[in-house]
């Protein structure tokens, strides 16, 4: 089945949104799309990446599996990172040098913001590269208001709904 918003009928410029946005997209207060695969999601982070600026932080949720670090890695191949993106789930917080310093977080076994904290945290938010999230609402307290929110789903058919919210895209 085809999920996607017919091209003359989408609010997107970009042909990666175009072809991604959810047909259940429009009146939800974000924006909605759908991939049905690793590289799917990861090209649409790719596409998101080209929109994200210095210091900016990109907050992510979704279940285990879900698909975070897929989208990481598009984010990271956007902004140029070499290196192969993986979960930071035993370092914490992982520096990959792209365009811009970029921070991938993961909170997952973090207790919660006091943790984030005590292990720079709050340095690589304020450093004025781009912090990459995951398991965000674990230390929500910590990050600043004016966030890009990512929330991946898994759909009862295996799916990726991916909502983005904080962000203009064209
Ligand atoms: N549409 C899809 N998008 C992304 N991943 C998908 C999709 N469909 C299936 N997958 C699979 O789901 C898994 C996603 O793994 P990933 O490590 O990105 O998840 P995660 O949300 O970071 O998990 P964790 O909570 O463990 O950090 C991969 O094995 C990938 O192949
Ligand atoms: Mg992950």
């Amino acid at each position: 089945m085809n999920t996607s918003i017919p091209k003359e009928n989408c609010r997107y410029k970009s042909g990666v949104f175009q072809k991604y946005a959810a047909k259940s997209a429009e009146g939800i207060g974000g924006s909605v799309f759908i991939t049905n695969s690793y590289d799917e999601t990861f090209e649409l982070g790719a596409e998101l990446g080209r929109f994200l600026e210095k210091g900016g932080v990109v907050a992510l949720e979704g279940a285990l599996g879900a698909g975070k670090t897929c989208f990481c890695a598009g984010i990271c191949h956007a902004l140029g990172v070499k290196e192969a993106v993986t979960s930071p789930s035993y370092t914490i917080i992982h520096e990959y040098e792209g365009v811009l310093p970029v921070y991938h977080i993961d909170a997952y076994r973090l207790s919660g913001a006091e943790d984030f904290e005590n292990l720079g945290g709050g340095e690589a938010l304020e450093s004025g590269g781009l912090s990459l999230v995951e398991w965000s609402e674990r230390i929500i307290s910590s990050l600043p208001p004016d966030i890009v929110r990512i929330k991946i789903k898994i759909t009862d058919d295996g799916k990726r709904e991916i909502t983005v919210k904080g962000i203009e895209l064209a």
